[in-house]
């Protein structure tokens, strides 16, 4: 008989109950079993105090970028990621980037966007003004939800209102723009929409049906921009009209911007997890903005400038924070954040946005040079040399000869491991 998925109080049993109900539904063996119902360094306890039917914790490997220099400051940068290559990557592009003083980054301001939807009204363009008539009334009905984040400086700064045409007829979407400091936002902005929800009926005649933050962030844009001077750029200066002419293709190309943009977030999304901020938030708001005028564009641009060295920028939403949420209860990601040194959210998306231009560099050049092909053989014979039953310094050896020999295939490297130890 098929397993019903359907588990009566499965949200109430303990870890224990939990784990052993998953093993019965999915013939899990003992030896299983025990990857899950423990964790190092969350603890089981935090775990469950973050997310619901917990039965274990998911560890990706933490890496150092070493080499970056943001705003005059060297920083280290960690990023949690199960791809090979990102970390190194990043970490030569950060070296060729210092030749010119390494990263310049700002941002305009820890800024969130809340939307409250409001249908059905018959005046949708005067329902607009009769909601920015009381624009002040709005920032204190916001600003009351939230003394905390009103007392650290921050709090409801204005209020837009849009009139958009749709398939159920007009909408009336009232955009609360609040500064949140430190914090992502999230909370702070769903609380103040979702408080002003009535008056908005009231003042438009209308109903309102939803009350959240957008994901298109464009209020809270982090920019970072670098030099690589001509001569740090291997294998030489020829390889800039490559990167240029790629980051053309991107521009021109939503297949490969997709791509282009995906190099990005390799560096991105890796700092954002590691930092314990949201990722998908980080990521909706990437591509949606890279998306604003129409069509699916590169985040970052490079340009050749007049002493002929490569010149790199990046622009995009990064809603972070680092204060509440997983940064500040997750062990590893206040150890993230004290690794780099940060004090404010701003600071944080700084450097994120150095990060993935920085993996953005890395990206392009390989792929205008040698390809990626060369880079990932290393790794990936290392791995099939492993999984041949190579340890320590065979592993490199066995590695190399398969290279060497153009073959790299666990059958070749059981062969070679096994020469290497008659030898
Ligand atoms: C692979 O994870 C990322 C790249 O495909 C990015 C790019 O093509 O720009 C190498």
């Amino acid at each position: 008989m098929a397993r019903s998925s359907r588990i009566p109080g499965f949200h109430q049993m303990t870890v224990e109950e939990r784990i052993r109900a998953v093993q019965e539904f999915a013939d899990l063996t003992d030896d299983e079993v025990a990857i899950l119902g423990r964790s190092a360094v969350l603890g089981m306890e935090t775990a469950q105090r973050m997310i619901e039917n917990v039965v274990g914790t998911f560890e990706l490997p933490l890496g150092i970028v070493p080499n970056l220099i943001v705003n005059g400051r060297e920083v280290l940068i960690p990023l949690a990621v199960e791809e090979s290559s990102v970390v190194a990557a990043m970490a030569n592009a950060g070296k060729m980037a210092r030749s010119g003083g390494g990263f310049f980054a700002s941002t305009s301001g820890p800024i969130m966007i809340a939307q409250v939807q409001a249908v059905g009204m018959s005046d949708p363009f005067a329902a607009k003004i009769r909601i920015l008539e009381r624009r002040d009334e709005i920032i204190a009905i916001c600003n009351e939800q939230d003394p905390v984040l009103v007392g650290l400086g921050g709090g409801c700064r204005d209020v837009e209102v849009r009139v958009l045409d749709s398939s159920v007829g007009p909408m009336v979407v009232t955009h609360l723009i609040v500064d949140t400091r430190d914090a992502m936002g999230a909370n702070a902005v769903n609380t103040m929409a979702e408080a002003l929800a009535p008056h908005i009926e009231k003042w438009t005649g209308g109903r309102v049906f939803l009350r959240i933050l957008s994901n298109l962030a464009d209020r809270r844009l982090a920019r970072a921009r670098c030099v690589v001077k001509k001569d740090a750029i291997p294998p030489g200066p020829h390889v800039i009209d490559g990167i240029v002419c790629a980051w053309a293709f991107a521009d021109t190309d939503p297949y490969r911007a997709a791509t282009h943009n995906k190099g990005i977030m390799n560096g991105i999304s890796a700092l954002v997890v590691a930092t314990g901020n949201d990722f998908r938030a980080v990521e909706a708001g990437a591509h949606a903005f890279a998306a604003r005028t129409g069509r699916y564009r590169p985040l970052t641009k490079w340009e050749k400038n007049a002493d002929g060295d490569l010149v790199g920028s990046i622009e995009m939403p990064l809603a972070m924070g680092i204060v509440g949420g997983a940064t500040a209860v997750h062990p590893m990601a206040k150890l993230a954040l004290k690794i780099l040194g940060v004090t404010r959210a701003t600071e944080l998306a700084e450097i994120t946005a150095a990060a993935g231009l920085c993996q953005n560099l890395a990206a392009l050049r390989v792929l205008a040079a040698e390809g990626v092909q060369k880079g990932h053989m290393k790794l990936h014979a290392k791995n099939i040399a492993m999984m041949a039953g190579a340890t320590g310094d065979e592993i490199e050896q066995v590695a190399e000869r398969m290279i060497r020999g153009g073959k790299v295939r666990m059958d070749v490297a059981r062969e070679i491991l096994s020469e290497l130890r008659k030898a």
